[in-house]
């Protein structure tokens, strides 16, 4: 479960990202963040994995209290955590296969382990045919599709999504919107935040963020 209680978020130069959020996420749901460009959905995102801190309030992610984390304990959070972030790039010099290994390398798991899990992970998300090729050889939503791959490849509960379907055509957009989906079913729980309009009658349930608050909320009638 995900709480935000209370939670406002100020950045240098007074630009205030979030303003008293509360809001409880149960287990098991696709959530879509929706709202304008400005309007906060990367903040709220990165409070959940540790990387942006609230300036009130407390975010809570499985009954733990996230701003009071130490450093040093954000990487035991994160392995929680598949993380899908604008900035977070996949590497151009390894392969596809490679790519999604690498979370698993860094925690140390054994080389072995770690390729038979990517290949499970990127038949998830078929795009196990591609396991050699280099990521700069493939389309935008294949990249995509691939980093959805390293974000589950540790098999987090939570997968957060930001912007996952930008810059995507609607074919590219609904593939990785259904690999997102398959994950959910399998009772991961997924925030997914996007500008676009037309997933968000696939959500369990959508929130409308607008400069910093909750301007709407609705739950789906569509069984999630
Ligand atoms: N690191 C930062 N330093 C200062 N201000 C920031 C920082 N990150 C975001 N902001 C400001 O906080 C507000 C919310 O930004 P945020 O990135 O969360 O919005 P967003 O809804 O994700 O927008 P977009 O749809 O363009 O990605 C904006 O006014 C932005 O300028
Ligand atoms: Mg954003």
């Amino acid at each position: 479960m995900i709480e935000f209680d209370n939670v406002s978020k100020l950045y240098a130069g007074d630009a205030c990202a979030l303003r008293n959020i509360s809001l409880t996420i149960p287990d098991g749901e696709l959530i879509f963040l929706a709202g304008p460009s400005g309007a906060g959905k990367s903040t709220l995102l990165k409070m959940i994995a540790g990387i942006e801190k609230p300036t009130t309030g407390r975010v809570m992610v499985n009954g733990q209290d996230v701003s009071k984390l130490q450093t040093s304990s954000l990487p035991y959070l994160r392995r929680k955590l598949g993380l899908i972030l604008q900035d977070q790039k996949l590497l151009n010099d390894r392969s596809i296969l490679s790519n999604v290994m690498l979370p698993l390398i860094v925690t140390g798991a054994a080389a072995q382990e770690a390729e038979s899990r990517a290949r499970v992970a990127l038949e998830k998300v078929g795009m196990l045919d591609k396991a050699n090729a280099l990521p700069l050889t493939l389309s935008g939503g294949e990249q995509q599709r691939v980093a959805i791959a390293r974000a589950i490849v540790n098999r987090p509960k939570i997968i957060l999504a930001d912007e996952p379907t930008a810059f995507l055509d609607r074919e590219n957009a609904n593939k990785v919107l259904s690999a997102l989906k398959a994950f959910q079913s399998a009772g991961v729980t997924c925030l997914i935040s996007s500008h676009d309009e037309q997933f968000l009658d696939q959500a369990s349930r959508v929130i409308y963020l607008s400069k910093g608050q909750i301007t709407d909320s609705w739950n789906s009638s569509i069984a999630a």
